[in-house]
């Protein structure tokens, strides 16, 4: 008998990654392929996204979507089920990060993480869930899994991020809310917490804040993104008996 543990395979699933035009959701979109999983890669980004689909070959689909958005989420599903008619993994990575104090920042700013980090993750799962409990009953994993990226802001708020923290708090709630609901109908959740992570995701904080930030991010140890993208993998290619609800993942050197 063998100790070692068989992943189980995306051969012959679909997942959609959201946020795959950079960073995490990309690198996600590029191992699930290497994989076997057929991969929808969703954003606003279409060129990338168009691009990224072509170097996946005939194993992908790129679609335009706002995800904050619940009639452009509905119609990315259509389209999904149209083209191949299951989801078996949903990905809700998108998200934006626009970090400051509260005092320098504008409302709007705060309204766009609400409404990507969290309604981005609840229009996805709320349009994908009749998908997912469908895949799970079938093969060839009779499993499905929701992927939802937090980060370690999730965990721990700190000055200058807590609506990001907030946001990112709403989605491990939601995640584990969730988890519950669909445990008996085989849709595995899994809450993925980054922590420092080499990507644009900060390139689109206020210019005169990201300034002030600049000298103490360039000292801080990250991962790349295809570190992180490998945590998602290997949660959803554990045994169909086994759900892993929670990864926090850091840099070696990060200390909080
Ligand atoms: N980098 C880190 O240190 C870190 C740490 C912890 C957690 N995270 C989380 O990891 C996730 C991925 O971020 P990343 O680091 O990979 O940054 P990134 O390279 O900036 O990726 C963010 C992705 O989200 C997409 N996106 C943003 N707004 C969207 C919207 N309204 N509709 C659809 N897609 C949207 C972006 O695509 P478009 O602009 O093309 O729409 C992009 O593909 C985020 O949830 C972030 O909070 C990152």
């Amino acid at each position: 008998m063998t100790s070692h543990v068989k992943p189980l395979t995306l051969t012959g699933t679909v997942a959609v990654v959201t946020g795959a035009s950079s960073g995490i959701g990309e690198a996600t979109a590029r191992q699930f392929a290497e994989l076997g999983a057929t991969v929808v890669l969703a954003a606003r980004r279409i060129d990338r996204l168009t691009q990224l689909a072509k170097e996946l070959g005939n194993k992908a689909l790129a679609v335009e979507v706002d995800v904050a958005d619940a009639n452009a989420v509905q119609s990315l599903f259509d389209q999904v089920m149209s083209a191949y008619g299951r989801v078996d993994t949903l990905v809700n990575n998108a998200g934006v990060m626009l970090i400051g104090p509260a005092h320098m920042a504008p409302l709007d700013e705060w309204k766009q993480m609400v409404d990507v980090n969290v309604m981005g993750v609840l229009n996805c799962t709320k349009i994908a869930l009749p998908y997912l409990v469908e895949a799970a009953k079938s093969a060839p994993r009779n499993v499905a899994d929701i992927v939802n990226v937090s980060s370690v802001a999730g965990r721990k708020a700190q000055p200058g991020s807590a609506v990001y923290a907030a946001t990112k708090f709403a989605v491990g709630a939601f995640s584990d809310g969730i988890r519950q609901e669909l445990a008996s109908q085989h849709v595995r959740v899994t809450l993925v917490e980054p922590g420092f992570t080499d990507t644009e995701l900060a390139s689109h904080i206020n210019p005169v804040i990201l300034e002030k930030m600049q000298a103490a991010m360039a000292q801080m140890p990250r991962m790349t993104a295809h570190e992180v993208a490998d945590s998602i993998s290997f949660a959803v290619t554990r045994p169909a008996g086994v759900s892993i609800s929670e990864i926090l993942i850091r840099p070696t050197e990060q200390e909080r």
